[in-house]
């Protein structure tokens, strides 16, 4: 268990569709400019949290997962994008067109990667990060670490909507 700081939020997921249900509600909080990095092994449910914060964020396409694509590109009906890439998946020099439009990316948008700790030299220092561990067949641990202040903001959130004002 990694030892939580007190801005950290930790949620135990018993389904897909419950991690779903916290990626649209992080996905409704997610605004252009803004990082969201995922850690966790193979099929620690990364892509379905992310299916989750497109549809929350406002897409209209399904989410895939970017195996034959560099990055996949969910426009919102205001103009803005979500951008969703693997570092996993990429390699040479896919994975460096990735990393260096990463600025460009959040000028336009809002940017989901997964496998983010294959690359952490080079992002931003501030960021969400969601580390994700199968911890049983359904079940799923996410612990939600801010890093600045606009994300510890939208921990805070985060944190009421799953759990209620309390
Ligand atoms: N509580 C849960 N949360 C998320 N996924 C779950 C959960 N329980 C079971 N699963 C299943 O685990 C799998 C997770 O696959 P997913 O593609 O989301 O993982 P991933 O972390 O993106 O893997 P990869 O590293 O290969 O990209 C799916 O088949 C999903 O249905
Ligand atoms: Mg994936």
């Amino acid at each position: 268990m990694p030892i939580l700081s007190p801005n950290t939020l930790e949620f135990f997921s018993h389904s897909p569709e419950q991690t779903r249900r916290v990626g649209i509600r992080l996905g409704s909080l997610l605004r252009p400019g803004q990082l969201i990095c995922l850690e966790g092994e193979l099929g620690s449910g990364k892509t379905t949290l992310v299916q989750g914060i497109a549809q929350g964020w406002g897409s209209a396409d399904p989410v895939s997962s970017p195996t034959y694509v560099i990055i996949n590109d969910y426009r919102h009906p205001e103009g803005t994008h979500l951008y969703h890439t693997d570092a996993y998946r990429l390699s040479g020099s896919a994975l460096d067109i990735a990393v260096l439009d990463l600025p460009g990316m959040l000028e336009r948008g809002a940017v989901v990667l997964e496998w983010a700790d294959l690359i952490r030299t080079h992002l931003p220092a501030e960021r969400l990060w969601i580390q994700m561990q199968y911890m049983a067949l359904e079940q799923r641990h996410l612990v939600f670490t801010p890093r600045g202040k606009a994300y510890e903001a939208m921990c805070k959130e985060l944190e009421k909507m799953i759990f209620g004002a309390s």
